[in-house]
């Protein structure tokens, strides 16, 4: 029988992940099917209780689930209670665990991608909302050896920067005002919105990335566009960068691997994942009429 998998969200129509697990799934032979369940706030309880199924195998949940889904879990990994958002659930004979691969997702993509370990270095993330939030907890647990936050709304990193230091890891946080100086970090993460597709930021940066220290290592989780103007910027500098499909496919590969037990077949999941923002891309190029 065809084993279920799918990704929680509302709307969950342009989500790549049916995109690329369903390659990857295809590429290992697996039977199993990875589908959009589009969900409705009313619905989640229900949408939940139906993961605890035997053909299911799990899920992964996005906007605007991740954190209202964490009461409706039976068990949660201690990444995924420290920042209170799950991003995958696995269905172990019918109870429920919740983990969050997003921030150990963008730690594997610096390494893997990037050649950029995350141990011993000094971090700047711009940005402290629910995707900030993941980034710096994993960034803190692989070592990081100093963090700066720098938030629009400041009470929002220093909140943030709190949190994170009475978390028991070695790493060094502050909160710092925004906009940043991004001089003296070996690492410059976006994680705000600034730079999107359709956020009316296009063309706009998070911070004058051009001010880096050499050597510096530029970082978008932003990926409509590919190349948003912190990463162009960084680029013209002379900086290196590392733009956000990465996290993306790795946050992937590590739910895929913790779901079937394989090893992820990235390679494969890129392909798929850049196959389809161009056709996108192309289409939206395209008169509709
Ligand atoms: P996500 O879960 O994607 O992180 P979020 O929790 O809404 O979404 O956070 C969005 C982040 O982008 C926040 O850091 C937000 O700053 P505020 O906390 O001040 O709102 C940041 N952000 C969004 N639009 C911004 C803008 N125009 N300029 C600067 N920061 C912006």
């Amino acid at each position: 029988m065809t084993r279920q998998l799918g990704v929680i969200g509302h709307p969950v129509a342009h989500s790549l992940s049916p995109v690329f697990q369903g390659a990857a799934l295809r590429h290992c032979g697996l039977d199993i099917r990875y589908e959009a369940w589009d969900t409705p706030h009313a619905d989640l309880r229900m949408r939940v209780d139906a993961l605890r199924e035997s053909g299911v195998i799990g899920a992964n949940v996005t906007i605007p689930h991740k954190e209202s889904v964490v009461p409706l879990l039976d068990e949660l990994e201690p990444q995924a209670r420290a920042i209170g958002a799950v991003n995958t659930i696995t269905n172990r004979d019918g109870r429920l665990e919740g983990s969050n691969t997003d921030g150990p997702g963008l730690v594997r993509a610096l390494d893997q991608e990037a050649g950029f370990a995350v141990s011993g270095s000094s971090m700047l993330v711009l940005g402290a909302g629910g995707a900030a939030r993941g980034i710096v907890h994993a960034l803190a647990a692989a070592g990081a050896r100093d963090m700066s936050i720098a938030n629009r709304s400041p009470a929002r990193a220093e909140a943030l920067a709190a949190e994170v230091a009475t978390a028991g890891h070695d790493t060094t946080v502050e909160a710092v005002a925004y906009p940043a100086s991004p001089s003296g970090f070996d690492c410059i993460i976006n994680t705000t919105s600034v730079g999107m597709l359709g956020t009316g930021t296009e063309g706009q940066s998070p911070c004058d990335v051009r001010l880096a220290s050499p050597g510096a290592l530029a970082v978008d989780i932003v990926y409509a566009p590919e190349v948003t103007r912190f990463l162009a910027d960084a680029t013209a500098a002379g900086l290196r960068t590392l733009p956000g499909l990465p996290m993306l496919i790795y946050q992937g590969a590590l739910a895929f691997e913790r779901w079937t037990g394989h090893e992820a077949p990235v390679g494969v999941m890129f392909e798929a994942a850049r196959s389809e923002l161009a056709r996108r891309a192309g289409e939206h190029a395209t008169p509709s009429s």
